[in-house]
């Protein structure tokens, strides 16, 4: 769940991609592609060359077959048939697919849709972009932990509404919404349910059937697949049609027009088939790397806080409340962000800014590739230059003498 996942090319967590200026760009990103993912696909860039829609020469049918068998590893991995699996680029086309879709074949009958107010970006605006076409849109707003009330989910159905968008797992927080309850309201009303599981898949046991879900988007790039490919899970029964995005040669049983890059979706494939051999693994790995880290640092440097989005949590609520936790947001009072993003440089991390000027806010990705060993190295270093930043602090050292900061008054120069 978070921007600077896994990754040990170097000493320490990876770093967040991070620019030079300006406060850390919000959402879960990227993590590089597991090892196997890349053995799985490199046959298919370099000997099969094939067209996968072409079946009149041989490398063109070890094609097909090679992405059909990469269909079934996606569906195996959430429950579905391989017919239900459709091949995108992205989650971001799988959202803008399954909502503009649906809501554009149904719309002689259905004009309404409701999705959250803490949906990605894609789905919000994808959303915005219905309204201008006369849809309606409910966004539903989140309580404080993140989650959405199901009493106002349902008092938002109206006759007419066609789809319930709402996210499995939240790329900024990590908090699960109740998938479960939300199909179950939905299938009551014969209304579909698209679920956006970028963040979800191979994090948690997905099931479209027991989840009573419709559309599902899922992400290469966020599973240690390959970045540029996805798929969208449509259901067949009941069945749920689709007005496609794209016009031309009715590939993906006529959704999504355009040659599928075979060696994507081999390594889309190979990585939902790791994941559903390792999530239970990786899920209890990251997790007691994540409460390593931060209770290493919290037991051995006061005034921290962790925060996952705006939320501060104490330590109760973040060891069972919060999913999955590959992203650890912690603020250090009393010491320039800036300064110790520079001293963390090499390790870990992270990026910092000014949250007023007393405190700054690291982050540390932990995922799949990360070791105890990094972890422990990257706690070290972080408590060894936050010690040295406050004694170097004049705003620390007024505290230690027991000076209230908030009785100062601060004069412009
Ligand atoms: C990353 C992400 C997306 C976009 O996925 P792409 O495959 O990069 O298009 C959509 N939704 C969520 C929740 C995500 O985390
Ligand atoms: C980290 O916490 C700070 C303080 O609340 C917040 O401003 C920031 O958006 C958080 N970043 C992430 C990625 O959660």
């Amino acid at each position: 769940v978070c921007r600077a996942a896994a990754g040990a090319e170097r000493r320490g967590l990876s770093p967040s991609p991070r620019g030079t200026a300006g406060p850390p760009r919000a959402g879960a990103a990227p993590a590089a592609p597991d090892p196997r993912v890349l053995d799985s696909m490199l046959p298919y860039l370099t000997a099969y060359y094939g067209n996968p829609h072409s079946r009149t020469h041989a490398y063109g049918w070890e094609s097909e077959a090679a992405m059909e068998n990469a269909r079934r590893q996606v569906a195996n991995l959430i429950g579905a048939d391989s017919r239900e699996i459709i091949f995108t680029s992205g989650a971001t086309e799988s959202n803008n697919m399954a909502i503009k879709g649906v809501a554009r074949f149904y719309k002689s009958r259905k004009k309404h849709i409701i999705t959250t107010q803490t949906e990605h970006k894609c789905v919000l605006d994808s959303c915005r972009s219905l309204e201008t076409e006369g849809f309606r849109i409910t966004y539903l707003p989140v309580k404080k932990n993140g989650l959405i009330d199901l009493k106002e989910l349902e008092a938002a159905f109206q006759p007419d509404t066609s789809l319930v968008s709402v996210m499995t797992v939240n790329n900024e927080i990590g908090v699960k919404q109740p998938i479960y309850d939300i199909g179950e309201i939905c299938r009551a009303r014969k209304v579909f349910f698209h679920t956006d599981a970028a963040q979800a898949i191979g994090k948690i046991p997905m099931d479209v059937n027991n989840m009573k879900i419709d559309l599902m988007s899922i992400s290469g790039h966020k599973i240690y697949g390959p970045k540029g490919v996805g798929a969208l899970y449509v259901r067949r029964r009941p069945r749920v049609r689709l007005e496609p995005l794209q016009s031309g040669g009715g590939q993906e049983r006529g959704l999504r027009s355009g040659t599928v890059p075979t060696p994507l979706a081999v390594g889309l494939g190979a990585a939902c088939e790791v994941a559903q051999h390792e999530m239970e693994y990786d899920h209890k790995r990251i997790s007691q790397l994540a409460e390593r880290l931060v209770t290493k640092i919290m037991s051995e440097v006061p005034d921290v806080w962790l925060w996952l989005n705006n939320i501060l949590v104490d330590g109760f609520f973040f060891l069972f409340h919060i999913l999955y936790v590959g992203c650890i947001n912690l603020s250090f009072a009393y010491v320039e962000g800036e300064s110790l993003l520079m001293a963390l440089k090499d390790v870990a991390l992270s990026s910092g800014r000014y949250v007023e000027f007393t405190e700054s806010v690291e982050l540390f990705g932990i995922g799949r590739f990360t070791t105890e060993e990094e972890v422990d190295y990257t706690v070290q270093k972080c408590i060894q230059h936050v010690k040295r930043l406050r004694e170097m602090s004049p705003l620390w050292e007024m505290v230690q003498d027991g000076i209230d900061l908030k009785s100062i008054k601060w004069t412009q120069h």
